[in-house]
This record gives structure tokens, sequence and C-alpha cells, in this order.
């Protein structure tokens, strides 16, 4: 079954084509990070404009570079919740023409579900029960992913995600936007013990997480040493801050997979890509003798791949809508 599938949640416009759910003929992206630089993070307005305007561009490429015809398409598959408002309405509109236009199903796709599956194009083998921390610019979720398309949320961040940590503390650092990589770059070359910064626990579910201390501490660290002239050591910073986020999502991770019985453990989301946390999830999956699965940088960041390759799990489980579809800019997963 191949699915024509479209992103557009927040600052990527994506097109691609995917084979039943695993295989991935294109995926076209394009990137708006360079239009919000300038602005130090995501202008909701501008993001909607910059989709409207590739959007159409990107989906005719993307029959290009697949070498198939509109024919070939079997259904039509699109990111409609959560994201920003304006930005997911253009991909729900264009999904909705395509759609009737081709005379095909078309399959709404939750994006934190889009994440989780990037997992699927990466590893041909897996397959649900496993357990999965989606980390991304705007969700951080600890999910119970039970089958394709029943999952449970066990906890999540009760205020800021793990890359707005990372992108407004980047800002403050003067690293630009957006901020994981170049804070993950920098982190490399400084100590990770150079700035004590809190490990935020939450009551009442020890899996809940929480961020926005964390970016307040950081900031703090940077406009003291602007007032008092100290140097700011960034790479110490940087390191002390990824590892910081690093364990409080990898020790929470583990206990969950600990006290669920789970030895398949899934990360998915832009924050994935992060080194440190790459490889802290590799050491405590080595230790608890777990399985890890982690995707390849290209597929951590907002992609048209993991819509099509959910889209074609809630294909198979009747999950399709009419054109009535509306987009949202919050949904429970
Ligand atoms: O998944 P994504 O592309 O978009 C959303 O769905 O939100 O995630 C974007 C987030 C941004 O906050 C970005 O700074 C962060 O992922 N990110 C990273 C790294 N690369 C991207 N955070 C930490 N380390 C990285 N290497």
């Amino acid at each position: 079954m191949l699915i024509l599938s479209v992103e557009s949640s927040c600052d990527e416009t994506a097109v691609a084509l995917v084979e039943d759910g695993r295989r991935v003929l294109t995926d076209q992206i394009f990137s708006q990070a360079d239009l919000h630089a300038v602005y130090g993070g995501v202008v909701p307005e501008i993001a909607a404009r910059s989709h409207l305007e590739v959007i159409s561009i990107l989906a005719e490429r993307a029959l290009i570079a697949a070498g198939v015809t509109r024919a070939d398409i079997d259904a039509v598959a699109c990111t409609y919740a959560p994201g920003l408002i304006g930005a997911v309405l253009v991909g729900v509109n264009f999904a909705k023409s395509a759609a009737l236009a081709l005379g095909v199903p078309l399959i709404p796709v939750h994006h934190i579900r889009g994440h989780i599956a990037a997992n699927y194009l990466a590893y041909p083998e897996l397959e649900p029960p496993f357990l999965c921390l989606a980390i991304s610019g705007g969700n951080t979720m600890l999910v119970d992913v039970r089958d394709y398309t029943d999952m449970r949320i066990l906890g999540q961040t009760r205020d800021d995600a793990a890359g707005e940590c990372f992108d407004k503390s980047a800002r403050v650092m003067g690293l630009g936007y957006p901020g994981g990589k170049p804070i993950d770059d920098l982190s490399r070359q400084g100590d990770d013990g150079r700035y004590d910064l809190p490990r935020p626990y939450v009551g009442q579910n020890p899996y809940d997480m929480s961020f926005s201390g964390l970016k307040t501490a950081v900031i703090n660290i940077a406009h003291h040493c602007e007032q008092t002239g100290e140097e700011l050591d960034k790479a110490g910073l940087a390191a002390s801050l990824c590892r910081a986020v690093s364990e409080s999502l990898v020790g929470r991770t583990m206990a969950a997979a600990g006290e669920l019985g789970y030895d398949k453990i899934a990360v998915a989301g832009g924050v994935a890509a992060n080194s440190r946390i790459r490889g802290d999830f590799e050491a405590a999956c080595q230790k608890a003798g777990a399985k890890l699965f982690i995707p390849p940088l290209k597929l951590c960041g907002d992609n048209g791949a993991m819509i099509g390759a959910q889209g074609y799990y809630e294909f198979l489980a009747g999950h399709t809508a009419d054109s009535s579809l509306n987009a949202y800019a919050s949904m429970a997963l």
C-alpha cells in the first residue's frame, strides 16, 4: 500500500511516499529554520505561510523522486494534531484536497505517534509492545506502546518540553535557533560537572518530568555572568545541561521499563538526536539487558516518512477521515 504522507506541524514541511508503513520511497523535507532564526524561535504566522508556499512543490518532487504517478497512490496521510494550528491546517487541507482529487482514503495521524513510528522505518523487526520516550521541541512523554494504535502515556512534562529547554538555553548562550544541535556540539568540549544544575522531581507521578526549572537555572547562570563580568564557560554549561536533561530522561525511562517488564526501549523525536542522551541510553540498556531502538538522526526530527509509517497502521485499524477533518493544536495521544 503506497501512502503519500504530509507533515507540517511546526517548522518543517515534508511530503513522503511510504510503502506498507516500512519502506520509504522518498521524503522531501523543507526546513524553515533559517526563516525563524532571526527571531530566536518559530513565528507561527511565518511558519504557516511558508508551508503554503512549498507544500505542492514538495509533493510534485516526491512523485518524481520516487518514480511513481498519482495513480499509484493508495491513500493520503497527514499530521492533524498537535502543533501550531495555522501550520497544521496547511498540511491537513493539502491532504484533504489530494485525497479527494485522487479518490483515495484520508488518514489523520497524531504527530507524536508519527515520531514513535519513525522507529518502524529504522528497525523492520520492531513490533509493539514496547516502551517509548518521545522527546521533541513541543512534547516530552513516556509512552507504553501496547499496539500500533493503542498507547498509554505513563508520564510527561508538566511544563516545558526537553527541546524547548535546549532552545531557550541556547538563546541565552547566544547559540542561535534551533539550539539543541549547537548545544550538543559544544557540550563535547565541556566538563559536564562544571555547573550544578537541578534534576527536577515531580511529586505524585514518578514518570512525570519538568524542564522549566532547569531552563531558568541556565538563564540565571548566564545572566549572573553577564552582570558580574565573570566569564561564562559555555562548553561547560552545555555539557552540564546535556547531562542534566539526559539524567532526567534516562533514569525515568529505565525505571518504567523495569516496572512494566519491558526489554524493548525506543526513543523518538528531535531531541533523540542528542549525543549524550543516545550514549546514556546505550549504556543503560546494555546494563539492563534491554534492546534499544533509536532512529538515525534524519528520522529523529520532523519528517514526512514517519507520518506515512504510522498512517499505514492507522489505516489497518480503520482510522480514516472524511473531508470534514479538522486540525488541532493539542490532542490526547
Ligand atoms: O521533533 P522535532 O524536529 O520537532 C518537534 O516535533 O518539536 O524536534 C525539534 C527539537 C528542537 O527543540 C531542537 O533544538 C531539538 O529537537 N534538537 C536537539 C538536537 N537536535 C535537535 N536537541 C538536543 N540535541 C540535539 N542534537
